[in-house]
This record gives structure tokens, sequence and C-alpha cells, in this order.
């Protein structure tokens, strides 16, 4: 089926590259809706992308006799939303949940991915508060960004601001459509897990749950059949997974098990306890009156990727991918859980960018002998490159 694209653009003078972009998604053979706002007509004509997409452009939010509810319908039918150029305003906007416009109404009513070109001044780019409003989007949002590149602005002055070629964009879209992993059943793990001293208290760890999250959003849309079995974190589940809920390791061992058997993939994001309460109890624990010292007496849980590599060694499927969680030290602590793990990928990254942030600085390493660093990324990118890594293995698609 032919991809559908929303093109949003607004008021900045790069809006002129815009139907440059518009044409080469036509080109591509995707079908192109454009919404423009108010102030993106002030530098190029609506009638300009209507002739380009072959389409009625939309701009205003009431008014027009085509639909009642024109925000929600423009994105109901869309695989992907491109914004280019992308407003300092916009952003702001966004980010803050404004839908006082069509575009921005449009924006917060799509469920699916969001591709941003922001285009500004140098100084708008490099305020703190645009940055701020990028890495809400990016991380509560999981948008992506087409960097800006370095030149002269229209303002007179010179430095990084100026909105990125539209072959470019069409790079990046080309990227977010792709349908490499159809016919493929994946299992993601994500967040923590849990593990009950008493009904009211509990030993767990600060996984947000949000790279496997981002894991299983990517290969939903990339078209594979996607479970995440989760431990309790609060995010939405991504489009198209199927949620399965795995409060402790053991749940979470019983839930990953049942379902490896028939998987393609498997990628353990999940930070895992490595113990439990040897006797939790199953009413809340009192405190003696004297007693100053509690200590509570920790078992080991299994470990689950270590399981499923015993259970499958040997096999080309399914691909088991782990993490590495690390202080220091990431590539060699990496490569040893290759092989003490069975498993056919570790991703390895620091734990001070791995809880909380948005971004990772990971290495990758397989049992084919790579060994990539990938350099600061955000969990979004860093979940399209694993997946591309599984993709290859799987004779899907070339590397990108
Ligand atoms: N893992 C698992 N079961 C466990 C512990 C970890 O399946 N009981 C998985 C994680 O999901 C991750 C990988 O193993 O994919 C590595 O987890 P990590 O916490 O970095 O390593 P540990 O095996 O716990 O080793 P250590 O904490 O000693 O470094």
């Amino acid at each position: 089926m032919q991809p559908f694209v929303l093109l949003g653009v607004t008021g900045g003078i790069a809006a002129y590259k815009s139907a440059e972009l518009c044409r080469l998604f036509v080109k591509e053979g995707y079908a192109v809706q454009v919404v423009m706002s108010r102030a993106a007509t002030r530098f190029i004509t609506p009638l300009t992308l209507e002739t380009l997409s072959g389409r009625p452009v939309h701009v205003r939010m009431f008014g027009s006799p085509r639909s009642r509810v024109e925000h929600v319908e423009l994105g109901a039918q869309a695989n992907l939303l491109v914004v280019a150029p992308a407003t300092a305003d916009y952003l702001a906007r966004c980010a803050a949940g404004r839908a006082n416009d069509l575009i921005a109404a449009v924006t917060l009513a799509f469920k699916g991915k969001v591709l941003a070109a922001p285009a500004m001044n140098t100084n708008m780019w490099e305020n703190p508060v645009t940055r701020r409003n990028m890495d809400a989007l990016s991380s509560l949002l999981g948008w992506q960004f087409v960097q800006p590149g370095s030149g002269e602005l229209a303002c007179g002055s010179t430095g990084p601001g100026r909105m990125a070629e539209p072959g470019e964009i069409l790079v990046a879209a080309k990227q977010l459509l792709r349908r490499d992993l159809e016919g493929l059943k994946i299992l993601v793990s994500a967040g923590p897990t849990v593990e009950d001293i008493d009904p009211v208290r509990f030993i767990s760890n600060r996984s947000s749950g949000r790279m496997g999250y981002a894991i299983a959003e990517a290969a939903s849309r990339r078209g594979a059949d996607v479970t995440l079995v989760s431990g309790p974190v609060s995010l939405p589940c991504p489009q198209g997974a199927r949620l399965v809920p795995a409060r402790s390791a053991l749940d979470m061992e019983r839930a990953v098990g049942e379902r490896a058997g028939s998987c393609d993939v498997i990628v353990m994001t999940a930070a895992v306890a490595d113990f439990r309460p040897a006797e939790p109890s199953d009413h809340k624990l009192k405190k003696g009156k004297a007693e100053e010292e509690r200590v509570v007496r920790l078992v080991r849980n299994p470990d689950i990727l270590a399981g499923l590599g015993k259970r499958f060694a040997g096999a080309r499927r399914p691909v088991l991918v782990g993490f590495a969680l690390e202080t220091e030290d990431v590539e060699a602590a990496a490569v040893s859980k290759l092989k003490t793990k069975g498993a056919h990928v570790i991703v390895g990254n620091l734990a001070r960018d791995a809880f909380g942030g948005d971004r990772n600085e990971a290495v990758i390493v397989d049992d084919a002998g790579l060994r990539e660093s990938t350099g600061p990324v955000t969990k979004s990118a860093l979940a399209e490159l694993i997946l591309s890594l599984v993709a290859a293995r799987l004779g899907r698609a070339a590397r990108e």
C-alpha cells in the first residue's frame, strides 16, 4: 500500500523548500496531504503545494466544509507526520500540548511517528528553552528531528539553524516508513521488575522502560508483530504492540518463556532484579518495639536471558539481544556478557545515560565480531539501529 504522509509546513523562510520536499515525496510514490500554518502561507502559497501534492491544502481550524473534526481525521490515515520547516514557536506550542491552530491540533491528535526539521535563527536554535522543548518532544513522544545545518541565514547572520535539505529529510522519512520487519515476531522485555517484601513494600530499580518501549514502537512501525512484556512503568503501550504486564522476575521469566519458542527475535531490555526476598510476607510486616535492625534475606532470581541462551544454544532463531548496564568498561563487559548469556547481540551502555536521560552512548557487540560505538544517540535512534542490525542478521535489509 502507498505510504500516506502528512506534510506540515510552519511559518519560516525555509517554507519555500517544502515545495521541493513535497515533490520528492510524490515522486517517491507517497500520498501527501499538506497542512500549513497561517504564517506559512505568507512564505509560500497553498496553491503551490496543492498543485504538487494533488490534494487541497488545509490551513484553517474552523469553517472547513470538508470535515467536522478535521484535526483528528487528517491524521487518522497517515503513516507519518513530517513538519518542515518546524519553527521554534511551533515546537514550543507542541511541547506545551497546545492546539491553537490547525497544524498544532493535528499534531496533538496524531498518534503516529513525527519527524520534524527545525529551522530558525541561530540564537533561537541555541536558546535552552528551544532545546528543552525538543528534548521533551523527543523523550515524551518519540519525535525524531532532522538537525538543521549551519550556514547563512535569512536574517543575515551565519550559524546553525538552516533547515536540512529536502533530500536529507526524504532519507529520514523513508527510514521511518520502511516495513523491513514485516512477518517477524518480536518479543521485547522492558522496565524494572518489582520484588515484593510484603503487600506494601518492595525492592525495585529506576528503569523507566523507555528503551524497551522505543524498540517496541519502532519494531511495530517497521511491520513486526510485537509483544511487549513489561514491568510496571508509566508509559503508554506503543501503537500496534501487545502488552503483557509482568511484575516480578519470576512473572517475567514465565511470560517470556511461554512465548519465546515462536519468536524470531527477543530483545531483553528489562532491568531484571537479580535477587528477590526469600520469604515475602502476605501481611504487612510490623516493627518490633526494640527492633533496631532488620535483615531481609534475598535469594537469586533466574537470569532470563541466560536461560534463553541455553535453551536456544546453536539455533539461528530467536535472535537474542541483551543489554549490559555498566558503570565502567562498557565494551569489555558487553563482550563478556555475549558469552555468559549466550546472546547474539549485546548493547552495552553506561548506567549514567541509560536511567532517566533520553540520550545513550552505546557500544553494540555481536557474536560475529561487531564492535560499534554509536556516539550520543536518542533512545529512538538507538532502537532503529538495533533493529536494523537484527533485520540484517535475518537477511531482511542492508544495514543503513
Ligand atoms: N537479565 C535477565 N535476567 C536477570 C538479569 C538480567 O534476563 N536476572 C538480562 C537483562 O535484561 C539484560 C542483560 O541480562 O538484557 C544484562 O543485564 P545486566 O543487569 O547488565 O547484567 P547482569 O546479568 O545482572 O550482570 P551484573 O549486574 O552482574 O553486571
